[in-house]
């Protein structure tokens, strides 16, 4: 009798292990791709395109927006996500962005694409930040109410070089960065360098860039840049 209630109780528990397993193996990982460029098909887009297919080569089901199709503006300064009872995390102007908000809080991981702008992020990309840290801080310690965890990986792109980039740019714009860290995952910032800005710049008066140079950087440099964005998808889709 007691054997036979012994056995009937491992039974359940393998049961149990079993079910949970399969309920784990169904669970995706979710993988939130934001492009901070206006042009959607360009250099930050497709960097961010291949970012996509890395996160969904590990199984990750991924969602793909471009942030300059969507009607928002910085934070509002409400004050709506710190009156008191009010739900945490939660962003609540009515407009394009709190639903995503909601959704970046409720990823696995985040990858989001800006181009360099006067040496900044995109105006679009820190006004997301804006939100998405605000309605995160506690003003009562200036804790992080945030209790999950997504990873970040960014991607930049922009003219300058490698070199300058590493001289002139990549601090400053990792400080700007910042924010992200709030979500308490991994972080990873890309750097993809010397991008072409337009197809023929024989049309433009743009006679500071060598075209020649450009092109050649498109062809030899570019392709292993969509590698190392394909490598970031996968990598932090799957942590
Ligand atoms: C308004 C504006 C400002 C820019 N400022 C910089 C800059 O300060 N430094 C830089 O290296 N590139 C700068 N660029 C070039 C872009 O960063 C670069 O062309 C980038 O790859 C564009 O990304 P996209 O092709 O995804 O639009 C600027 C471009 C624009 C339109």
């Amino acid at each position: 009798m007691v054997a036979d209630l012994r056995e009937m109780q491992e039974n359940q528990r393998v049961s149990e292990i079993r079910i949970g397993k399969l309920e784990f193996e169904e669970e995706k990982m979710k993988t939130m791709i934001l492009n901070g460029s206006p042009r959607e098909n360009w250099n930050t887009a497709l960097m961010l395109r291949e970012a996509q297919k890395g996160a969904e080569s590990v199984g990750a089901e991924t969602e793909y927006i471009d942030l300059y199709d969507l009607a928002y503006t910085g934070c509002r300064s409400c004050m709506a996500c710190k009156r008191r009872g009010a739900v945490r995390c939660k962003c609540f102007w009515k407009d394009d962005l709190s639903p995503v908000i909601d959704r970046i809080f409720a990823a696995d991981a985040l990858i989001i694409g800006s181009p360099n702008y006067l040496g900044n992020i995109t105006s679009q990309v820190y006004a997301l930040m804006e939100r998405l840290h605000f309605c995160a801080l506690s003003y009562d310690d200036y804790s992080n109410y945030f209790q999950g965890r997504v990873n970040v990986g960014v991607i930049l792109s922009m003219n300058a070089g490698k070199d300058i980039y590493e001289k002139w740019y990549k601090e400053s714009m990792a400080r700007q960065l910042e924010p992200l860290k709030g979500l308490k995952g991994a972080m990873e910032i890309y750097a993809c360098c010397d991008t072409l800005q337009v197809n023929d710049y024989s049309r433009y008066n743009m006679a500071g860039f060598d075209e020649e140079h450009k092109k050649r950087m498109r062809e030899e440099q570019f392709p292993h840049d969509l590698e190392e964005a394909f490598s970031m998808g996968a990598r932090l889709s799957k942590i």
